[in-house]
C-alpha cells in the first residue's frame, strides 16, 4: 500500500498556484520529507494530501482509495493521522488517556485501548510518563505522546506538519527519528524546514515552483 499523488494542482481562491502538477509516491513503511522556506505551501500540500483541501487537478490515493471520494475501506484503519507542531493533546489528561482515546474511533474497548497505548508509549520511549498529566511534560515528551497517539490510530498515512519546530536540537532529531522509523505500516510525510530532520526520511524533497524536487543524500 502507499500514498500516491499525481498531477496535483491547488490555489487558494484568487491566489497563485501553490501546487502545480505535483507527483508523489510514498510506499508503506517509508517516509518523505518536504522542505521549503515558510510560506511556500508545505502546510497546504499536507492539507491536500490528507483530503482537507480539494485539488483543482489530479488526485491523492491512500491505499486504493481516492482521499476525496470517501470510499469505504474494508479495514477499520483511518486513512490519515495528523501530527502538528503544537501537539493538540488534552493537557489536563494523562499521557495514557490521550493515547488510549485514539482507539475510540476504531471501536476498541477501553481496556484494550489502554493496553495498546502502553505498548506505543513504550515504543516511543515515554512509558514511564503514562500516568502524568500532559501539562507537566516537556515539549519533546509531549511530541512523543502525540506520536504514540497517532500509532494507536494505526493510520495508513501519517502527515506531520513541522512536528519538531518547538523542540530543541536533541529532541527534534530524536522525535524525527522515531517518526520516520516507528510507523512500519504507514506512509509518513513530514513537512519541515530543518535539514537535519529532513535527512532522516527515506526521501527528501524540496517544494519549489509547485513541484517536488528530489534532494540527493
Ligand atoms: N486559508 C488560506 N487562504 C488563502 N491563502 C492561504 C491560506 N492558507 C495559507 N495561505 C497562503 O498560502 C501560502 C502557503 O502557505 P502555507 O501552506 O502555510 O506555507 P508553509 O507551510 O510552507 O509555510 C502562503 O502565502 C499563505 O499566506
Ligand atoms: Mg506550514
Amino acid at each position: 500500500m502507499s500514498l500516491t499523488a499525481a498531477g496535483l494542482s491547488f490555489a487558494y481562491p484568487g491566489g497563485q498556484l501553490l501546487i502545480d502538477g505535483l507527483d508523489l509516491a510514498v510506499p508503506e513503511g517509508s517516509s518523505a520529507a518536504i522542505m521549503a522556506p515558510s510560506g511556500i505551501g508545505k502546510s497546504t500540500l499536507l492539507a491536500v494530501l490528507g483530503g482537507l483541501r480539494h485539488p483543482s487537478t489530479g488526485f491523492v490515493r491512500i491505499a486504493a482509495d481516492d482521499i476525496n471520494q470517501g470510499v469505504m475501506r474494508p479495514s477499520n484503519r483511518p486513512a490519515v493521522a495528523w501530527v502538528f507542531q503544537s501537539m493538540h493533546l488534552l493537557l489536563g489528561r494523562s499521557a495514557l488517556d490521550n493515547v488510549a482515546l485514539a482507539g475510540m474511533p476504531r471501536g476498541i474497548v477501553r481496556a484494550e485501548a489502554e493496553r495498546l497505548a502502553r505498548i506505543e508509549l513504550s515504543r516511543f520511549g515515554v512509558d514511564a510518563l503514562a500516568d502524568r498529566a500532559v501539562r507537566s511534560l516537556s515539549g519533546g515528551q509531549r511530541q512523543r505522546v502525540a506520536l504514540a497517539r497517532a500509532a494507536v490510530a494505526d493510520p495508513l498515512a501519517v502527515l506531520a506538519d513541522e512536528p519538531t519546530a518547538n523542540l530543541d536540537r536533541t529532541n527534534a532529531l530524536a522525535v524525527a527519528d522515531v517518526l520516520v522509523n516507528q510507523f512500519s505500516r504507514a506512509s509518513v510525510v513530514v513537512a519541515t524546514h530543518d535539514t537535519g530532520v529532513a535527512r532522516l526520511a527515506s526521501v527528501t524533497y524540496v517544494l519549489r515552483d509547485g513541484q517536488l524536487h528530489t534532494v540527493e543524500p
